[in-house]
């Protein structure tokens, strides 16, 4: 099938099922501009959380296909791709983390949503990068937190509020592969060029950054900036829109340590293509599933998430 046939065939369909098409920003370019929306994975959640939508194609990893399904038992949940993991959701196993849990009691448990359903049902608040700072700060000063699973992001935003979070030992193997030498080489050859960094980078990479944020704010920053050049460290995917909205202005990827490579990818979220979307959407798999009894305790700190995120203006 052409590309072409392929995009006609997916809109035909998503009529036909009402089906709606989430993107995230690290998507493959040709799944953002086929997407109904495209966004950070607070957007996404809340997306799914007020969609009318029969069927939700959730075009990220798996958690963020979870998170739409906790949300909306009621809907058929797809993601083009069943493998599509995430290696910072693997760096933090349930039964390790209740163990972390119950070795330091009282506590409240904040988990970042790069995580399974699992370890959301022993959260007490989930956040993802757009809105843990102000999630944090809506709690007592003197509150204990355990913060999981980044430890990049949950290192920063303890320097933000002033907290000593207990943080997790996880990470995500793409933000933390930026080379700060060649990243210091393009700043050379680029001297105008403003840095902007994900949260989930490690700390030495953050201190060298001109605007730190989430994708979406990293995308907002580039578009109401007055400069011209940036060089982007996070998932590459996101350059796309940056690209879109900004068609005046310059973007580099920052490159990973490994030399052949210009840009960082997230294998998994490049494991949706155009081709997967069709046929999950025309065969309605894969399709995600949570067990009850996991959903009705996971939803209740994404609520908590949503709830906090919208008294923000977020
Ligand atoms: P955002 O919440 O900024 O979209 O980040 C999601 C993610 O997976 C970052 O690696
Ligand atoms: Fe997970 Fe990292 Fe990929 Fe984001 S970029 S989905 S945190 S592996």
């Amino acid at each position: 099938m052409t590309k072409k046939e392929l995009i006609e065939n997916i809109n035909a369909l998503r009529k036909e099922k009402n089906a709606i098409i989430l993107a995230h920003y690290y998507q493959e370019a040709e799944i953002q501009d086929i997407a109904d929306f495209v966004g950070d994975s607070l957007a996404l959640a809340q997306w799914a959380a007020k969609t009318e939508a029969d069927i939700i194609i959730l075009c990220g990893v798996h958690f963020m296909g979870e998170t739409a399904k906790i949300l909306c038992p009621e809907k058929h949940v797809f993601i083009p791709d069943m493998e599509a993991g995430c290696s910072l959701a693997d760096s933090c196993p349930t039964d390790e983390f209740e163990r972390f849990i119950n070795e330091n009691p009282g506590h409240t448990v904040i988990s970042y949503v790069n995580t399974t359903a699992k370890v959301k049902a022993v959260t007490d608040i989930v956040v993802t990068s757009t809105n843990a700072q102000q999630i944090v700060d809506s709690l007592p000063k003197d509150e204990k937190i355990i913060f999981g699973p980044d430890r990049n992001l949950g290192d920063y935003i303890n320097k933000l509020t002033g907290r000593n979070m207990l943080l997790w030992n996880g990470a995500c193997h793409v933000h933390e592969q930026f080379s700060i030498e060649r990243i210091l080489d393009l700043k050379k050859a680029y001297p105008d060029a403003l840095l902007l960094m994900h949260p989930e980078c490690p700390k030495y990479l953050l201190e060298i950054a001109d605007h730190i944020g989430s994708t979406s704010s990293i995308l907002k920053f580039a578009t109401e900036s007055q400069n011209k050049e940036f060089i982007v460290a996070t998932e590459s995917g996101i350059l796309h829109q940056m690209q879109k909205e900004n068609p005046d202005k310059l973007f580099f990827p920052a490159p990973p340590e490994d030399s052949t490579c210009a840009c960082n990818e997230c294998f998994y979220m490049k494991m949706n293509t155009l081709e997967k979307l069709y046929l999950c959407l025309k065969n309605e798999t894969p399709e995600i599933f949570v067990e009850e009894e996991i959903r009705v305790k996971a939803v209740k700190p994404i609520k908590a998430m949503l709830e906090i995120s919208e008294k923000c203006g977020l």
